[in-house]
């Protein structure tokens, strides 16, 4: 072990764009999903893409912020595991953050590639720095399916094994990243 397994918590911000990202990541796999299976050019599915598009550019300033604070504010904590895991938990870790940035510019480029209006809830709008030939669209859409696929397994995994921490570890790794008042969750 590295560390006691009563380590502190993560500081409030850490915590709460942890738990933003998750929510953001789950509505932007899941109504992708959802409009899979509707009819095209139905008002829904439209509705579900340019929602999907508008908490996109949302997460894209999360990751950004989230990055930057993991950088130059918040508390980092060491992994709770043996020495052997370590390396494997900071890859992942590094792996689920490349991905999400990764996922963001292909995003992006998808959308300026469609030629498509690119607003935020309709307040603004992301005009493309530069012409992106509109036959890469289905290349950078098909990136951006399989981003999302590796995104949903490893953060999954991650999940899976945060929960085994919990469980069956009995170790504090989890609780540290809930809020304060779950001090006595119990496994
Ligand atoms: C982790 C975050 C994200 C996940 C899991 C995700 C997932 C998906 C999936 C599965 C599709 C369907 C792909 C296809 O069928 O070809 C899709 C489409 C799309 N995504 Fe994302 N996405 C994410 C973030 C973003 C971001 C940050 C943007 C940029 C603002 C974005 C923009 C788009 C666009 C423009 C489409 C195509 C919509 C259309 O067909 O009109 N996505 N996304
Ligand atoms: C979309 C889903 C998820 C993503 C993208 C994600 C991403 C991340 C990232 C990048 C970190 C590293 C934080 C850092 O040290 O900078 C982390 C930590 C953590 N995540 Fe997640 N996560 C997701 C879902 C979950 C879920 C569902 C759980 C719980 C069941 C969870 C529990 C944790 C815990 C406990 C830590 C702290 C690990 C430690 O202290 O060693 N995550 N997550």
């Amino acid at each position: 072990m590295q560390t006691t397994p009563n380590a502190e918590r993560y500081d409030r911000l850490t915590r709460s764009f942890h738990w933003l990202t998750v929510a953001l990541v789950i509505f932007l796999f899941a109504s992708a999903q959802v409009w899979d299976i509707l009819e095209k050019g139905t008002p829904l599915r439209k509705g579900l893409q340019s929602v999907h598009i508008s908490l996109g550019i949302a997460l894209a300033a999360l990751i950004v912020a989230r990055i930057a604070w993991r950088l130059f504010g918040g508390n980092r904590l060491p992994v709770i595991t043996s020495r052997t895991t370590h390396l494997l938990a900071k890859l992942a870790h590094l792996g689920l953050y490349a991905l999400l940035l990764a996922q963001v510019v292909l995003g992006f480029g998808f959308r300026w590639a469609q030629d498509e209006p690119f607003s935020f809830f309709g307040l603004f709008s992301v005009p493309a720095p530069f012409i992106i030939d509109h036959e890469l669209s289905s290349t950078l859409g098909d990136l951006h399916e399989t981003v999302a696929w590796a995104i949903i397994i490893l953060s999954g995994l991650h999940a899976c094994i945060a929960l085994g921490h919990h469980y069956l570890l009995k170790d504090s790794t989890l609780r540290r990243m809930l809020p304060a008042g779950r001090k006595n969750l119990q496994g």
